[in-house]
Parts: C-alpha cells; structure tokens; sequence
C-alpha cells in the first residue's frame, strides 16, 4: 500500500472513532492548560503537535495560553489553569526564576506540571522535555572549526541569561570554542530573541571589528538580523549561523542565501502530550526527556526539506479537508 494511503486510512480510521465523542459534545475525562512564552512559529509547530497527537485522544480537552515573553503574563496564565479545574499544565516557562512560584503552587493543589523547552529553578515541575540546547551550543563551535580559516574571528548574539535555552547555548559554544584555538570570540551579546535587536548590536559591532569571520546567534530570526546589518556594510562573505531550522524563516533564509546555516531545534509536541497522559493515566513515564540536536542544515540540504515541508503541508491539508467532510456526513447521518 502506499504510504500516503495507508496514512489516510489511518487518519479515517481515529476521525471515525473520535466522531461519536464530539458529536454528542459528551464531557472530556482531562483537562489539559498549555501555556506558551510566546506566540512564535515555534511555537504554532508544537501547539499543532499537540492538536495532531490529541486526535488520537479524544478523551482530552487542550486549552493553550499565549504570555507573548511576558513572565507576569505566564504566572497569571497558569494561575488560571490551576484556578479553573485543569488537571495538569503543560508548561515552556518564559524565564526560569519567576515561574518557580505558581509552579509550587500548582504542586500544592496536586496539579501536575510539565515543563518543555526551558526550565524553571526549582525541582517542582512533575516532568521535563527539552532539547539538548548544550549540545547544540556545542555543534555550532564545531561548525565554526569545520570552516578552516586560520584565526576566525566571532560574534555571538544571545538570548536572554534568565531563559535555560540561551545560558545551556552559550555555555555549549564556549566549550567548544575553548578546544579551538583557531578560534577568537570578539564579542558575545544579549540579543534576546529579537531579531532588530539584533541587527542594531551588529551595526555598532560592525564599527568596532570590522573583520569579522562569523556571527553565531542563539535563534534564527537574530541570525537573519544580524545578517542583514552584515549585507548593508558589504559584508557579504561573513558566516551566519543560527537555530530553530523552520521552513520560515531559517530554512528560507538559507536558500535565499542571507543564512550559511541552522541547526534544527526540534519541537516533539506529540510526544510531550503522551508524557502528559501518562502521568495523568498513572502509567510509567521518563521525568527527563532530552532531545539530541541534528546535523547543520546547509545550503547542500536546505532545499530538500523546504520542498518535502511544502509537500507535506499539501498532503496534510488534503487530509483535514477529507475529515471534515466526514464528520459533516456523520453529523448528517446522526441527526437523521
Ligand atoms: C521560540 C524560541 C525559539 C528558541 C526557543 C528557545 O519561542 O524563541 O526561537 O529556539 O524559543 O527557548
């Protein structure tokens, strides 16, 4: 059979189970709160991964808060799940420290919390999954080294100290950096997630070093502002390397050339969901997932996963129009 078929019987086969429990809007056994730092492509990619793997659930509920970098924002998020009946939260904190607090309060109340992407200071949060963000840090100084050139001279643009994916990159990088002796960091700047940001910091960094070799930054989005700041003052042939490898921008920029590389920075959404029921089913689950990062997405790869991301949307398009006209029919054919 071929794949694509055999992937929409299997899509027909759980739309088809799940139809009895949503036609008669019967009350779901869980309640589960997402709440997101922010409401980036990154994040879009794992709210859809949780929505994907929930099809397989119909027994959920999946509500998701958006605190747009905000970590006031993120507490009153939460306090809201734990307010309002939820049974566990999901959780990406925005910044380490100050989620600490409404993360015991919710182990107070027995609600349990599992955090994704970036950690809180403290042991209260029921489980984990992150990526190996030293890792990555790491693989990028090794990038670095794999370019040859006798005394490289490197810019690093940052995300913010107080979230755990910045501090783990950049403790990662200078590993790495240090078994390089090739190698020379002439700055290392807190872009935070901002790619005009980061754009603005080049442009004054560019007057200081003007030879600089690479520029490493810690997301996507600041290595393409970066970027751009290099292109305005002819620096054409600097290096920019950044993470997060969505089609939009980092795979894209590669091909358009304004990226060297990206590493991807992979989101894992269904298997978060499943951690979750687990700990709700009482079944056994991993407290600590880590991911380990891919290979550097370059020119030589990028246009392979842009066009295989392009067919995949297709596909999955097709497939969710195929569904809903599904339930139309079952609808109809309850109600008769
Ligand atoms: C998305 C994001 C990514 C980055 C990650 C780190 O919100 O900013 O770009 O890789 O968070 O937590």
């Amino acid at each position: 059979m071929k794949p694509i078929l055999s992937l929409i019987l299997a899509f027909l086969a759980v739309s088809l189970s799940l139809l009895p429990a949503c036609g008669d809007g019967s009350k779901k056994k869980y309640k589960i709160g997402v709440a997101q730092c922010s409401g980036d492509y990154w994040r879009e990619k794992t709210n859809l991964d949780l929505r994907t793997e929930l099809l397989n659930h119909p027994d959920v509920q999946l509500d998701f808060r958006n605190a747009d970098n905000s970590s006031a924002r993120q507490q009153e998020d939460v306090r809201y799940f734990i307010n309002n009946g939820y049974d566990l939260i999901i959780l990406a904190p925005n910044e380490s420290e100050p989620l600490v607090g409404v993360v015991k309060e919710a182990k107070a109340k027995g609600i349990p919390v599992v955090t994704f992407d970036r950690r809180i200071d403290s042991d209260d949060f029921t489980a984990h999954m992150e990526v190996d963000n030293f890792a990555l840090g790491k693989a990028a100084a090794k990038y670095a080294s794999s370019i040859g050139k006798n005394h490289l001279n490197v810019v690093e643009v940052r995300g913010p100290k107080s979230a755990s994916p910045a501090q783990l990159r950049h403790d990662g990088f200078m590993e790495g950096v240090k078994e390089d002796p090739n190698i020379r960091v002439l700055a290392s700047v807190f872009g935070e997630w901002d790619d005009a940001r980061s754009e603005r910091l080049l442009d004054s960094l560019i007057q200081i070093y003007p030879d600089i070799d690479l520029v490493f930054a810690h997301t996507d989005h600041m290595a393409l502002g970066a970027s751009r700041a290099l292109k305005r003052h002819g620096l054409n042939d600097v290096v920019t390397v950044g993470i997060d490898g969505f089609p939009e921008p980092g795979l894209k920029g590669v091909t358009d050339g304004n990226l060297t590389a990206t590493f991807l920075y992979p989101t894992e959404g269904e298997r978060l969901l499943r951690i979750a029921l687990s700990i709700l089913k009482g079944e056994p689950y991993e407290r600590i997932t880590r991911v380990s990062p891919l290979s550097p997405i370059d020119a030589s790869n990028a246009d392979i996963l842009l066009s295989q991301d392009t067919l995949l949307n297709e596909k999955t398009s097709k497939i969710t129009l195929l569904n809903e006209k599904i339930a139309n029919q079952l609808m109809r054919y309850n109600s008769q």
